[in-house]
């Protein structure tokens, strides 16, 4: 890795999404007028921090005009499906605040559509790669992160920034973020809850995987911080 990341450790989810949401208000409210552009992860993880995000006193105390959201992967569904990381961040997030939000539309199947609306709209680059200001994260009990599965094609990508990535345990192929975009981040969050996820996070943070069988672990931002997020069912 690039640099060490930070671990931080809270006692109960409840704890764990408090914090997140505390240090994503300073991240948001440090930029000053700066628009900041945070890709969001799906999955039920992130969505207790979305819906706090969007209650009091986050919703009145955050910036959210100056925040520009883009997903970091999608499942290939219609935006109202029960699997839509779209429509569940919208519920829980986007319906409440103010924030411009630009649906990753996986279901089009069109991700260079969607690496050109983040080339556009993300001004930064870091060797010509849009520089993201946050990219948060989840890990699947099998080390995915985003839609990064082991063995998958998307893996060994390193030129696009977007792409379908075929799933073949899933039967289904889901739009994501390559690590070229990911790890061009000014900071990128990995956020983990529960005692399912402590096997194959101790596996990770104790050096214990490899890369590609264990893909969070192809998430080494360059020139960026990397923080993870735990509670303490699923720290090792
Ligand atoms: C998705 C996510 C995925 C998620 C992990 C963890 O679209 O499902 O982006 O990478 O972060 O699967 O999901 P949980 O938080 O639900 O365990």
């Amino acid at each position: 890795m690039s640099g060490q990341p930070t671990i931080i450790v809270l006692g109960d989810p409840a704890a764990l999404t408090r914090a997140v949401a505390e240090r994503f208000e300073e991240v948001v409210r440090a930029a000053g007028h700066e628009p900041v552009s945070i890709a969001l992860s799906g999955g039920s993880t992130p969505k207790r921090l979305y819906e706090t995000l969007a209650a009091s006193p986050f919703r009145e105390r955050i910036p959210w005009r100056r925040v520009e959201i883009f997903f970091g992967d999608e499942r290939a569904v219609p935006p109202d499906h029960a699997d839509s990381n779209w429509g569940m961040a919208k519920s829980a997030l986007f319906d409440h605040v103010p924030a411009r939000a630009h649906r990753m539309a996986a279901d089009t199947g069109d991700a260079e559509a969607y690496e050109r609306l983040v080339r556009e709209r993300v001004r930064e680059r870091q060797d010509g790669v849009p520089v993201l200001d946050l990219v948060l994260l989840g890990m699947g009990g099998d080390g995915h992160t985003a839609s990064l599965f082991p063995g998958t094609e998307a893996l060994k990508e390193r030129a696009r920034l977007v792409m379908m990535n075929p799933v073949p345990k899933l039967d289904t192929r889901r739009m994501t973020f390559t690590y070229p975009l990911i790890n061009a981040a000014r900071r990128v969050w990995i956020v983990v809850s529960g005692a399912d996820k402590r096997p194959v996070l101790s596996k990770c943070l104790r050096g214990e995987g490899d890369y590609p069988d264990l893909p969070i672990l192809g998430v080494d931002p360059r020139g960026g911080e990397l923080v993870w997020w735990l509670d303490e069912a699923a720290a090792p």
